[in-house]
């Protein structure tokens, strides 16, 4: 499918429960720097809750986005340890990592609360990262396109065309995160592919040639380039790379070779 208007790439940088406050702050204080002239693409950070304050207030002024990495889907109520997406807006956040597969693997997360998720998200004004990817399992079985089916439908299908414009999507192969073993640009690709097919279908081509899929999984400067060289990647969402102020700025400085 031709691409009717260049999409502009994202990197994001997912935390998970790393870095304190004080660890935010410094980790800033070096990456603005590294990052400071780079328009190629957008830059999202997502520290846990409690850096987000620290992150927001870091970053201002610089074109670097904060996100969370979870929400809970009813603005407010008796739901002890959530967190929603109002309170996320008046923290400074501008986005929301949904789905990761952590939560759908260690905290439950299915696709019905994925879904009811990102309704919030939207509702809010946050822009959504939805993750979808198989395991190594599904892989292995030859179920990837039906298991990234299911989540896609599972996220999607109930939004309109104006809903979805917003989103993100994350392919994030469970088999590759953390793992160091990364899917090949052409594996990716091919997932890639298959999403944005899945996105015409639904919404149509304009749409799908309007949406931006990131690749996650052991993403680190070696690979970025390789990965990035694909026409159906349009960025990153970078875990343990992300930590390091310089191999992050090195991700996201991935043009300048
Ligand atoms: P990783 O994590 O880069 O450490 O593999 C990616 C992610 O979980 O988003």
């Amino acid at each position: 499918m031709a691409a009717a208007s260049p999409r502009v790439p994202v990197v994001a940088g997912n935390w998970k429960m790393f870095k304190t406050g004080a660890e935010t702050r410094e980790f800033f204080a070096t990456f603005l720097p590294l990052v400071a002239r780079t328009s190629h693409c957008g830059i999202v950070v997502a520290p846990p809750f409690t850096a987000l304050a620290a992150a927001v207030e870091s970053a201002r002024g610089s074109a670097v986005a904060i996100a969370a990495q979870n929400l809970h889907w009813e603005p407010q109520g008796a739901f002890t340890g959530e967190i929603s997406a109002p309170m996320l807006v008046e923290s400074g956040c501008s986005g929301v990592i949904i789905g990761h597969s952590e939560r759908r693997q260690f905290f439950g997360e299915t696709d019905e609360t994925v879904a009811r998720k990102l309704r919030a998200a939207l509702a809010s004004g946050l822009e959504p990262i939805v993750c979808v990817g198989e395991t190594l399992t599904e892989r292995e079985a030859g179920q990837t396109e039906q298991v990234l089916d299911r989540q896609f439908q599972g996220a999607f299908s109930a939004l309109t065309p104006a809903d979805f414009s917003p989103i993100l999507v994350a392919y994030e192969p469970v088999w590759a995160i953390g793992t160091g073993r990364t899917a090949t640009p052409e594996l990716a690709d091919e997932a890639h592919r298959f999403l944005r097919s899945l996105a015409a279908r639904r919404f149509g081509d304009d749409a799908a040639s309007r949406l931006r899929i990131l690749y996650g999984g052991s993403v680190k400067p070696e690979n970025i380039r390789g990965l990035m060289a694909k026409d159906s990647i349009d960025g990153a969402l970078v875990g343990g790379a992300s930590l390091d102020p310089r191999s992050f700025a090195a991700i996201v400085n991935y043009k300048e070779g």
